[in-house]
């Protein structure tokens, strides 16, 4: 199926990343968000992140401006009545997700495919919410999205093979490398990543070295280009609690169960980047 206009749903850090990467790779894109503010920032966003790309002299000002001309926004749900693709990027849960969906049903053509960029959502349960579970599939991008090349694609029981191919087609458009996945808690990426920066908060919680140090073992020791502290900070904390809840539950084992310290922090509002603090401190 051809697709040419594509909705991206929420404005944060990974939908502004997915607009911009769509857009960029010729794509009519409306960057939707229900609130305004968002929209607003992530718009900005976009621009700021292109302006650096021709001053990097990655594109040039045309490329710039065309990309810019082919972004529209909105902030009703609407807006979706003539696109091809949605792509949801909405906070990780499951009842906001599946409101989204439920309206985007009723709203979206018949021939559109929603995906959605969840990191651990079960794919399959958010199809069997529409009257179209073979056209839903999981699209998962990575942080910062214009830079990571990786797409986890996930197929959802009912999710068909037209559709799988061609969003993996999208992904190649978009310069990125698609990777098949079947739908299992955390997929692939998340399963391996989160567990590990748990395993990196519990090294802290125990007292075995300080924040500071388990970052440059694991930078120095394992040539990661960020530490798990660092990186867990970067992904937000309430989403890496959010993962690792969704592990222990899907998987019923202990080995998931979220570090004390995490929950404490999300507690507190230490979400990290995003407020200022985690487990470190940012101006
Ligand atoms: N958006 C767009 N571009 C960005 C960016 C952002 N937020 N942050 C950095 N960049 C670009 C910079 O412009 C720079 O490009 P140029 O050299 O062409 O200018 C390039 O990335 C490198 O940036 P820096 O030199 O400033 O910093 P760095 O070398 O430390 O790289 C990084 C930054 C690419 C983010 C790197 O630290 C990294 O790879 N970190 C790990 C990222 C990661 O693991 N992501 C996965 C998170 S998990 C996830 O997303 C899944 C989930 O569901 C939770």
């Amino acid at each position: 199926m051809a697709i040419k206009k594509i909705m991206v749903i929420g404005a944060g850090q990974m939908g502004s990343g997915i607009a911009q990467v769509c857009a960029q790779a010729g794509f009519h894109v409306v960057l939707n968000d229900m609130n305004e503010a968002a929209l607003e920032k992530g718009l900005g966003n976009i621009e700021k992140l292109l302006t650096r790309a021709v001053e990097k002299e990655r594109i040039n000002e045309e490329d710039k401006e065309a990309t810019l001309a082919r972004l529209t926004s909105s902030s009703s749900l609407e807006a979706s009545s003539d696109c091809d693709l949605v792509i949801e990027a909405v906070i990780e849960n499951m009842d906001v997700k599946a409101s989204v969906f439920q309206q985007l049903d009723e709203i979206a053509p018949a021939h559109a495919i929603l995906a959605t960029n969840t990191s651990s959502l079960p794919i399959t349960d958010i199809a069997a919410l529409t009257k179209r579970p073979e056209q839903v599939i999981g699209m998962h991008f990575m942080n910062p999205v214009p830079v990571m090349k990786l797409v986890e694609v996930i197929k959802g029981l009912q999710t068909s093979e037209e559709t799988y191919e061609t969003i993996r087609n999208i992904a190649i458009n978009l310069g990125k490398t698609p990777v098949e996945v079947n739908d299992f808690p955390g997929f692939v990426a998340n399963r391996i990543l989160i567990p590990m920066i748990n395993e990196a908060i519990y090294t802290v919680y125990e007292g075995v070295a300080s924040v500071e140090d388990v970052d440059t073992v694991m930078k120095l020791g394992m040539n990661h280009p960020m530490g798990p502290l660092t990186l867990a900070d970067f992904i937000g904390l309430d989403t890496v609690l959010a993962i690792m809840e969704v592990l222990h539950e899907g998987f019923g084992d202990s080995k998931y169960r979220p570090c004390p310290l995490l929950k404490k922090y999300v507690k507190a509002g230490w979400l990290g980047k995003k407020t200022g603090r985690g487990f470190y401190q940012y101006d």
